[in-house]
Formats: structure tokens, sequence, C-alpha cells
């Protein structure tokens, strides 16, 4: 393979300069040209795709977003959408494609690769919700950022004896609200994934408060509901806290990636431009049990998205 493309896709992530980086330094290594398509999809079927060479993806490792821009494109489901952007690609004699995205453009990356265009993809999304996965390209970036303003946020319930719901990303995912609810010390987490008692919840706020806690902190997963709507159930129930709602919103997404999505922004790029090199297609690489490794696009649809931190909820259950 000579000539290889990289996007990315869908909601950006810390990390994913990282990913872009490590493809086009190692397709060069590899004696390959590396073309960079930019606003995703959308990008792709416009003819968007420039020539991209070592020195221009320098001092982009420490850079959050995405400087290949990012998009939504829901035209690409379309098979029309579909086939103009393979005959993007090999108009530039481009023979392989590294999609880096959430589960969207993986389905993207699929499509390519069944319309015979071989097609990797990188899993970057701050959800942390890809099977086959321990970890998704700027959960841990995102994650820092969350339990920094979670931290700040208890300063200020604490010295007021307020009740604090924070609201945090992930879509259909409970991840982010597992982990930082955890890393922030919060008394209830409420994510998709688990049933919640919401008299249970108040009545476990206000044990606390008897025992002498200052504060209450719930963390607050969006797939499950918004801030303004918890706080309008738990005032039904109970109208005597002070509460308030925050929603971290946007913040969560931006930033210069922590070391480790760093690190795993750097393996997955190399992985994704060496599965190409092979002959793969329909692949996207992962990261599990700290061993770098691949997945078929097929398992990954196919597989709910592992349950894994849902025994971190149970940890957070019994220690606040
Ligand atoms: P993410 O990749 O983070 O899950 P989206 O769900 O928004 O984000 O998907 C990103 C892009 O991938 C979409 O805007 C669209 O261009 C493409 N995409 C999403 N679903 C499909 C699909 N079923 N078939 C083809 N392309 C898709
Ligand atoms: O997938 C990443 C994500 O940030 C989700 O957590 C969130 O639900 C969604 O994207 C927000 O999308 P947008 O930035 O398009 O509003």
């Amino acid at each position: 393979m000579k000539r290889i493309g990289v996007l990315t896709s869908g909601g950006d992530a810390p990390g994913m300069n990282a990913a872009v980086r490590a493809v086009v330094r190692r397709g060069e290594s590899l004696g390959m040209e590396v073309f960079g398509i930019t606003n995703g999809f959308k990008g792709l079927v416009n003819g968007e795709i420039h020539r991209m060479t070592s020195s221009d993806v320098g001092g982009i490792l420490n850079r959050g977003g995405t400087l290949l821009f990012s998009a939504r494109y829901p035209e690409f489901k379309e098979k029309e959408s579909q086939l103009v952007a393979k005959e993007q690609l090999k108009k530039h004699g481009i023979e392989g494609l590294v999609v880096i995205g959430g589960d969207g453009s993986f389905r993207g990356a699929q499509a390519l690769s069944d319309h015979g265009f071989p097609s990797i993809g990188i899993p970057g999304t701050i959800d942390n919700d890809i099977a086959g996965t321990d970890y998704t390209l700027g959960f841990d970036t995102t994650l820092n950022t969350v339990v920094e303003a979670i931290d700040r946020i208890r300063d200020t319930a604490g010295s007021h004896g307020r009740v604090l719901v924070v609201e945090v990303m992930g879509r259909d995912a409970g991840d982010i609200a597992i982990w930082s609810g955890l890393s922030g010390g919060a008394e209830s987490i409420i994510v998709p994934e688990a049933p919640y008692d919401l008299h249970e919840i108040v009545a476990g706020l206000k044990s606390g408060f008897s025992k002498g806690k200052n504060q209450g902190l719930i963390v607050l997963a969006e797939g499950v509901m918004s801030a303004d709507e918890l706080i309008e159930k738990i005032n039904k129930i109970d109208d005597s806290f002070d509460i308030r709602g925050v929603v971290l919103g946007h913040i969560q997404r931006g930033g210069s990636p922590t070391v480790r999505d760093r690190v795993l922004g750097s393996s997955f790029g190399v992985k994704a431009v060496e599965l190409l090199n092979e002959g793969a297609s329909g692949e996207c690489v992962a990261f599990v049990d700290e061993e770098l490794t691949s997945n078929s696009f097929e398992d990954v649809f196919n597989t709910l998205k592992h349950s894994s931190n849902i025994h971190l909820y149970n940890i957070n259950k019994y220690i606040n």
C-alpha cells in the first residue's frame, strides 16, 4: 500500500491529534504517502483531501480538538455518498483509510470496507462506549477535566451545605459518570446501565447531612435525564434540600490530552497503519488488558458495550 488517508469524525476527542500524527509518521516510515481529509466524511465526499508530511504534524501531540476538523454528516448513511467518497479516494490514488471516531464513524468506515475500500477504525470518543476496547481515545482526559470541575463544585457545596447535581456527557453510556463520580466522591451516581431508586438516593442524602456531612454530590449521566429533571423529581420527594444543578457540557471535550491519551493515540495510530499495510480492512484497533489489539467492526457492532465498569459503580455504593 503506497497511499493512505486519515480523517477524524463525530465529536472531537483529546488525543485525536496524537493519533493523526502517528498515522502520518508511521505511514512515512513504511514508505507511504499520507493524505489528510478535513471535516470527516463530509470533507471526504467533497474532496477536501491534502498531502500531509511528518513536519505538518509537528507540535500537535499536546493539542486538544482535531487539526483535521470534524463533522456530523448524516448523509454518509446513504450509499450514493459512500460511493462518491470511494471515487474521491481513488482519484487521489489512495488505497486505504484510517477513520478516527466513535460508533457512528465506524459504521461509515464499515460501509467503505463493504464497498471494497480498505478501512480501519481508531476508537476516538470521550464516551468510552465502543465494545471490545477497555478505553477509547479522549476518555481519560475528559475524566480529569470532569473531576477537576467536581472538586471545585464540592468546595462550594460544602461551604453552603448544598446538594449539587453534576450532569456529565456520555450519550447513552455511563462510563464518564461512573469514573468521575467515584473519583470525585459522589454520594450517588446515576447511569443508564444501572437501576436507581430516587427515594433511596434522597434517604442517603438526608442520612449524610444528619451524620454531619455538609454537602451532597450526585453525578448524573446525560443519558438518564437532565439535571433539571432530576432536581424536580428530588424536590417532589423532599424539598428541604438547597439543591443546584451544573451541566458541564462541552468543557468536557476540549483540552490538552493526558499522558494516557497521548500514549493511546500514538499507539492506535501506529497499529492502524500497520493493519492497513498487512492488508486488513473492516477492523478497528483496541486496547485490552494493557495490550494493543484489534476487532472486526462486525464484532464491535454485535456486542453490547460490556459494562465492565459497573463494578466501579458498586464500589462507590459501598463507600459513600
Ligand atoms: P461518533 O462517530 O462519535 O459516534 P456520530 O454518531 O455523529 O459520531 O457519527 C459520525 C459520522 O459518522 C456521522 O455524522 C456520519 O457521517 C457517519 N455515520 C454515522 N452513522 C453511520 C451509518 N450508519 N452509516 C454510514 N455512516 C455513518
Ligand atoms: O460523543 C461525544 C459527545 O460529546 C457526547 O457525550 C454528547 O452526547 C454528544 O457528543 C454531544 O454532541 P454535540 O457536540 O454534537 O452537541
